[in-house]
């Protein structure tokens, strides 16, 4: 049996990844995850206890993490404070998180061994024009905008210390925006599906005009899988779908699947320090690795991530509410 420790695995990606990772056999997960209110014990709701076991710690928990580092052949490290507006009301979790939680776990690889990867964010290598052709590559320069992005950027930076002085087993990937099923509805794609379904108005920050490169999370995860396989070590790798949309036009698919007008959204005070546009270039991983997305098709995987909500009511209701409440807090 291979034996994956996956921290954050509660929440949307790395949820997405345990479902994934356990349809093979040979493979058992301990999740670790301090389930914050971004994670849901819900979203691994049917799995094979048998060769699943849940532990609610926290990453920057040294001891834990090194004892359970221990035990496992690899680790896939998906826990983090991950929303950017969150990091712009309260910056200090991300710091604690993200830059500590990632050094626990770097010290207890190092110690032990252990095969590890890091997952990782576009974002911090900043934003570009909205009006040029370019893309980030792994060559671009870090160049982060948010506390959020800045604290991912530190965890980047500290694994790749850690690969030079000390030879950890690591690698890294860097993905664009992912949608899918088990996302909380504080994101924007599930906060404007959900907030159709209560008959209120999608809300566009600013003019809409920002562009994201949209990613299936099972596209995503399917990347992370192949790079623990057969990544080279010490390599950072872009993982990305080629499916650039601005805002805008995002909120009007999804107007036009849930059967409203185009314009039946309100634009909201802007995101303070709003990255214009990301763009990945995955050439390195699907020249080397040999990935491909599964789900190229975005407005097919809108409809199913509409029907997805509409159908998991159950699964998201219970924190619509409060996220919403937050965001009325600070005009968004
Ligand atoms: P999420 O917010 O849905 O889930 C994060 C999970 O980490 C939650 O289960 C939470 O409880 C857990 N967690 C938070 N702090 C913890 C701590 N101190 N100890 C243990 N667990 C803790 O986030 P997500 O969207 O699934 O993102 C997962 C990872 O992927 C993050 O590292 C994020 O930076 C990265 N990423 C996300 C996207 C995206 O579009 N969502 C894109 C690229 C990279
Ligand atoms: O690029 C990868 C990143 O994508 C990840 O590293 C982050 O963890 C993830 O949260 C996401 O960051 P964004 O800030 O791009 O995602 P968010 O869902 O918050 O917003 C997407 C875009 O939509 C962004 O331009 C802001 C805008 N937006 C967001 C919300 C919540 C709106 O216009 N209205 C909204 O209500």
């Amino acid at each position: 049996m291979r034996r994956l420790l996956v921290t954050g695995g509660a929440g949307f990606i790395g949820a997405n990844f345990v479902r994934t990772a356990l349809r093979d056999p040979s493979v058992a997960v301990t999740v670790l995850d301090k389930f914050t209110y971004a994670a849901d014990p819900a979203s691994l709701d049917g799995l094979d206890p048998a060769r699943l076991t849940v532990v609610t710690g926290d990453v920057a928990d040294g001891p834990l993490v090194d004892d359970l580092v221990a035990r496992h052949d690899a680790v896939v490290h998906f826990a983090a404070e991950s929303h950017n507006d969150n990091s712009l009301a309260d910056p200090e979790p991300f710091i604690r998180t993200n830059i500590e939680g990632t050094f626990r776990v770097l010290e207890a690889v190092r110690r032990h061994g252990t095969r590890y990867h890091h997952i990782s964010t576009d974002e911090v290598y900043g934003d570009l024009p909205l009006d040029d052709g370019s893309r980030f590559t792994e060559a671009s320069p870090y160049r982060p905008s948010s506390p959020y992005s800045a604290t991912k950027a530190g965890s980047d930076m500290l694994v790749r210390a850690w690969v030079r002085s000390f030879g950890i087993r690591a690698t890294i990937s860097n993905c664009s925006n992912n949608y899918g099923p088990y996302q909380h509805v504080e994101k924007f794609i599930p906060r404007q599906i959900t907030n159709v379904i209560d008959g209120v108005a999608p809300k566009v920050y600013g003019s809409g005009t920002n562009v994201r490169d949209w990613i299936h999370v099972d596209d995503h995860n399917a990347a992370v899988w192949e790079i623990l396989e057969r990544g080279r070590i010490g390599e950072t790798y872009f993982i990305g779908a080629d499916t650039q949309r601005d805002n805008l036009t995002v909120v009007q698919i999804l107007l036009e699947i849930m059967g409203l007008p185009k314009d039946a959204y309100e634009h909201v005070t802007d995101r303070p320090g709003h990255d214009l546009r990301y763009a990945i270039d995955a050439t390195k991983l699907r020249a080397e690795i040999g990935w491909c997305p599964r789900y190229p098709d975005f407005h097919r995987g809108l409809e199913n991530t509409v029907q997805w909500y509409v159908d998991n009511e159950s699964w998201w209701r219970g924190r619509k509410a409060k996220t919403e409440a937050r965001y009325q807090e600070i005009g968004r």
